[in-house]
This record gives C-alpha cells, sequence and structure tokens, in this order.
C-alpha cells in the first residue's frame, strides 16, 4: 500500500512546555487513522504541523515523500483540512467561498467552478451555491468546509473534531461522505472525541496524552489487546482516567 504520510519523532516546543514530544505514525491510501485523547494532549498541535500551520521544533514529516519542512507549498497541495474552527469567510456565498479558496491553490477560475458544482453536489449543497454563509446551519457549515476541502483533489485530508457540534444525522451524512472518499482511496487522519465516530470511520486509532502516543493499534483489536471489554474502557486505562477522577474528588474536598 503507499504511504501517503508519514510522522517521525515529531515534537513541539511551546518555550519550556512539550506540547507534542516524539509521535511516530503512517498512514497508507484509502486508511484512516483517528487520534483520540484528552484536552490539551496535543491532538490539534500535531495536526498542524502536519499541515505546516504551525512550526516543527524536532523531527520530520512527509507527504507523498514531500518534507513539510523543505517543502511546504508543495506539500499543502495534496492535503485539505477541516480544521477546529469553521473560519468561513461569512461575508461571502457558498460558492465564492469554494472559489476562494480553489484560487489559493492556482487552480484556474473555470476548473474551480466546475469542481466547486460537483463538490457541492457532493456535500449536498447544491441548493445553496448562492446563499450567504451565515444563513447556513451548523451541519451544512461543516459540510462546506467538508466541499471546501476537496477543491484541490487532495490524497490527505486531516480532520480536526468534525463532528463536534452536529446532530446526529449530520454526523452521519458525513461520515457516510468520509467513508466515500476513503474507498476513492483518499488518506483520512483525523481527531475525535467520540469512540463511536472512530469506530465507524477509523481502521486505526492512536491514543495520545501528554504529548505522547501511549497506545496505538487497529481499531477493532486495541481493546482486546489491552484486555479491555471496549475502546472506550482501554482509553480511559491508558490516560489513567482513574487517577485523574482521584485528583478531582481531592481538589473538590480541599
Ligand atoms: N500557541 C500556543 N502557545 C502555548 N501553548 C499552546 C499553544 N497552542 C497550544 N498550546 C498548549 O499545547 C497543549 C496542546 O494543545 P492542543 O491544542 O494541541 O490540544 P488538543 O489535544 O487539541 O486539545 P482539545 O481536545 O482541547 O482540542 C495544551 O496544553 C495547550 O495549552
Ligand atoms: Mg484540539
Amino acid at each position: 500500500m503507499t504511504t501517503i504520510l508519514s510522522v517521525k519523532n515529531l515534537t513541539k516546543q511551546y518555550g519550556a512546555f512539550t506540547a507534542v514530544a516524539g509521535v511516530s505514525f503512517s498512514l497508507a491510501a484509502g486508511r484512516t487513522l483517528a487520534i483520540l485523547g484528552p484536552n490539551g494532549a496535543g491532538k490539534s498541535t500535531t495536526l498542524k504541523m502536519i499541515y505546516a500551520t504551525t512550526p516543527i521544533t524536532n523531527g520530520t514529516v512527509q507527504i507523498n515523500s514531500i518534507d513539510v519542512q523543505r517543502q511546504p507549498r508543495a506539500a499543502k497541495q495534496a492535503i485539505g483540512v477541516v480544521m477546529q474552527d469553521d473560519l468561513l469567510a461569512t461575508t461571502l456565498t457558498v460558492m465564492e467561498n469554494m472559489i476562494a479558496h480553489g484560487i489559493l491553490f492556482d487552480i484556474p477560475l473555470r476548473q474551480v467552478k466546475e469542481r466547486a458544482h460537483s463538490l457541492l453536489a457532493f456535500v449536498g449543497l447544491t441548493n445553496y451555491e448562492n446563499a450567504d454563509t451565515t444563513n447556513l446551519s451548523g451541519g451544512m457549515r461543516r459540510r462546506l468546509v467538508l466541499a471546501r476541502a476537496l477543491i484541490n483533489k487532495p490524497r490527505l485530508i486531516i480532520l480536526d473534531e468534525p463532528t463536534t457540534g452536529l446532530d446526529i444525522q449530520s454526523r452521519h451524512v458525513f461520515w457516510h461522505q468520509l467513508n466515500v472518499l476513503k474507498q476513492q482511496g483518499v488518506a483520512i487522519l483525523l481527531t475525535s472525541h467520540y469512540v463511536d465516530e472512530i469506530e465507524a470511520l477509523a481502521d486505526n486509532v492512536a491514543i495520545i496524552d501528554h504529548g505522547q502516543i501511549v497506545a496505538a493499534g487497529s481499531t477493532t483489536t486495541l481493546a482486546q489487546q489491552l484486555a479491555a471489554p471496549s475502546l472506550e474502557a482501554a482509553y480511559l486505562r491508558v490516560t489513567h482516567f482513574d487517577e485523574r477522577s482521584e485528583q478531582i474528588d481531592q481538589t473538590r474536598h480541599q
């Protein structure tokens, strides 16, 4: 299988604080890897280093064998990103948002428009092309962000908590769209706080805590390997939930 993403010993220091401490993994075409971890574990920071929006302190990231630090622009051509916040231009319409994003990738305008039409159809927003972005519901905005992330035909899609705040139907629609992309051979890297989402989408899961991978493996077998009854139970154990809840208890009683 073709390796699309290779991350080696990735490290991020903010001054004296280590947010990401030597993370390594790889991801092949058509596969999905989910990163699961408590708030502040270093998930978003890891993703931001991979899509070259925050400098890497140490380690390497290669996308399609292109080094992200040496050739960030070339690497970004192969990536689509759905960030934790929407960051849509609310003064633009749905179609204008698509066009503005396509222009960033130097795609000729006619081609951008053609692609935008078909991508908006893919995410079910055909009837909203001329709608103001501010008038979209939360679910529609997420679908627009996904459509926008696909404008450059990425080989790798990076999604940071893509379905947080979405209703149950919208989540299922979103999952369906991601599964279609996966079948087309797109590699998907995502973070999520929802174990059901990870089980629905991912082949592999990496559990990260305090900037380090504390467990990793197949979504279907990791729990078994750790002799836990479920992925959620395995997660709570490797992230030392018991000790943390004791600490919370102690603070409450102070
Ligand atoms: N620009 C920054 N300057 C200093 N510290 C930062 C900065 N960005 C993030 N951090 C710190 O790095 C750590 C990891 O943050 P990060 O956003 O990667 O967490 P996360 O795993 O994505 O959490 P969440 O689940 O809440 O989204 C946190 O302790 C955070 O406070
Ligand atoms: Mg985050």
